[in-house]
Order: C-alpha cells, then structure tokens, then sequence
C-alpha cells in the first residue's frame, strides 16, 4: 500500500466492506470502465505487482485480474499448485511470508475458506478472494455493478436463485443483507443455503421456495450457476438428476418482472442449469457481467492499494 496508507483491508467476503464503501467502488468502477473505453490512459499502479493464486482452473478470474492490472501499470504473476510449492507441502503461512514480502497485492482462487483466511492472517498485503468453496465475492461485486448498469439501484429489488446453494449463493446473501435487497432461493432438496454458512445474521434478506418458478415470481434478476461447482465433481451424477428442474427457462423468466434481468457467472452449460434461449436471449446480460469483472476488479485493487482517490 501507498506510503502514508496502512489502513490493510482484505477483500475475502462480501461482508468485507459496508454498504458506503460499495457505493464509492461502483462509482469509481463506472469512471475506470469509462476512461479505459475511450483509451484514456490511467496507470496508478506502475511498479505494483499482484500474485495470483491458482488451486482450481479459471478463465474470466484470471484474464480480468491479469488484464486490468496491466492496464493500471502494474504487473502480474501466476501460480498454480502444480508449478509452486503451494503443491508441495509448504505450509500456507510460509507461503503467505515470503509471498507478500514481493508483491502488493494477492488473488488466491482455492478450495476451503479456511485457507484464505490462514494466507489472510500470515500476509503483509490486501488479499482477495478469487473463489473459494464458500464464497465468490469479486463475481457479486460485477454482478450488482451490471444490474446498476442497466436497471439502476439493487436496493428494494427482488434477486431470484435458482440452483445449488453454493459459493454464489452464499455471496448473493451476504449482498442482500448489506444492500437492502431480497434473494429468493430455490435449491433441490438437501442443496439449499445455511444462513450460518453464508455469515448473515438478517434472515430477512431471503425466503425459500421449493418450486423454482415461485422464487423467479416478481423478480428483477433470475441468476443461476452451474449444478457441480468445481471440487464437487464426484457428486456429478447425483446432482444431475436431482436438479432436473431447476433449469432457468423462458416460464421462470415470463413469472419475473416483464424487464427482469437474467445473469449467470460462466461458465454456463445450456440446457442443465439454463435453457439456451433464456442466456442467449434478450434479458440475458451475461456478456457485460463478464467484463465488468475487470473493471470492477480494477477499482478494488485501486481501493485497497491507495485508498479512496480524492479523498
Ligand atoms: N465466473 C468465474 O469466476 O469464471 P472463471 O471460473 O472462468 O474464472
Ligand atoms: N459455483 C461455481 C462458480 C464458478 C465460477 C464453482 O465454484 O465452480
């Protein structure tokens, strides 16, 4: 962080930052996507290095993160388990030493939360969450920029779940209950989201509906994920069968508001989790939520390493 800077913030949950810190970060996101757009050079981070912490495969993760660092000056580097000694045994909080002692700034995508949590507390630099099994904040963070985007504030607004209750999930809570909005949560029986797991104490931020087409009634945003997050894979063949109904189609989308969004994080596997003419349709905005993963993510790095600018 900047010389004079030594407020350190990690960013390894949604409920890391309160709702006024949100504001500034979707403001300044709006004025980084605009100033990249029309070719402005902007390079606060000349010098600054991130590492970027691989344990499960990514694409949007890892091209967003390396991209925008770029563009603001600064350089990357990639590690993965295979090609480190993360894979080798080295104690994680060893790794979290040596490794902020180099770099500025950290991006771990890994399995347990816990994990993170452990690099967190070992690391002399901000850390960012790039997914773990419990949650993806980044992916929440671009999402309500992209619904702010196009429809305006989230708050007061009615987000529909339909799926597993996984990473994503877990996530879109913690974002309800900062931002005033309501998640209504559909999973298959014995996939649902537990509230302690999640980290939220308002369970007013959420209702469960057993059928899905009731949880997208009167939404604003239908999202959806994958039925096998990565690292659940053996379960493949169970989940398959078990969320067969829970495909995001054109009858969920017609209960929705007539102007209701539709998002999904990528990758998407059409005709499982959502028909292909609902996220190759109209409502589907899933190629602007894509890309403002960088932008976002660029005016995250921007905030933790320098604080807010102008301030
Ligand atoms: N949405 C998302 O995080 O995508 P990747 O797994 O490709 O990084
Ligand atoms: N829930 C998914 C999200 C992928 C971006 C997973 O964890 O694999």
């Amino acid at each position: 962080m900047k010389p004079g800077y030594s407020l350190m913030k990690h960013y390894l949950q949604f409920k890391d930052l309160r709702a006024e810190e949100y504001a500034y970060l979707f403001e300044r996101a709006r004025i980084i996507k605009t100033r990249f757009k029309n070719y402005e050079k902007y390079q606060p981070l000349v010098d600054r290095t991130l590492a970027m912490i691989f344990e499960k495969a990514s694409t949007r993760t890892r091209v967003s993160f390396e991209a925008g660092m770029y563009q603001m000056g600064g350089s990357v580097v990639h590690l993965t388990t295979g090609d480190s000694q993360l894979g080798r045994a080295e104690p994680i909080e060893d790794s979290a030493r040596v490794i902020s002692r180099m770099v500025d700034v950290v991006m771990i995508r890994t399995f347990e939360q816990a994990k993170i949590e452990r690099f967190a507390a070992h690391s002399r630099v901000p850390v960012i969450n790039g997914l773990t099994n419990e949650f993806h904040p980044c992916q929440i963070l671009a999402d309500i920029f992209t619904y702010i985007e196009h429809r305006g504030s989230i708050a007061g607004k009615v987000v529909a779940w339909v799926g597993d209750g996984n990473n994503m999930a877990n996530t879109w809570l913690q974002a309800a209950e900062i931002l005033g909005f309501t998640v209504h949560v559909s999973t298959p029986s014995g996939y649902g989201v537990d509230p302690e797991l999640a980290g939220i104490r308002d369970s007013a931020c959420y209702k469960v509906f057993t059928d899905p087409r009731e949880a997208c009634r009167g939404a604003h945003l239908v999202t959806t994920d994958v039925w096998t997050s990565m690292g659940y894979e053996a379960e493949n063949e169970a989940r398959r069968s078990a969320f067969a109904d829970w495909c995001v189609d054109a009858g969920m989308m017609a209960a929705a508001q007539p102007d209701a969004l539709f998002m999904h994080c990528l990758p998407a596997h059409r005709g499982e989790e959502v028909a292909a003419d609902v996220i190759d349709g109209p409502q589907s905005v899933v190629w602007d939520e894509a890309e403002n993963r960088m932008h976002v993510q660029k005016a995250l790095m921007e905030y933790l390493l320098l604080g807010r600018i102008g301030a």
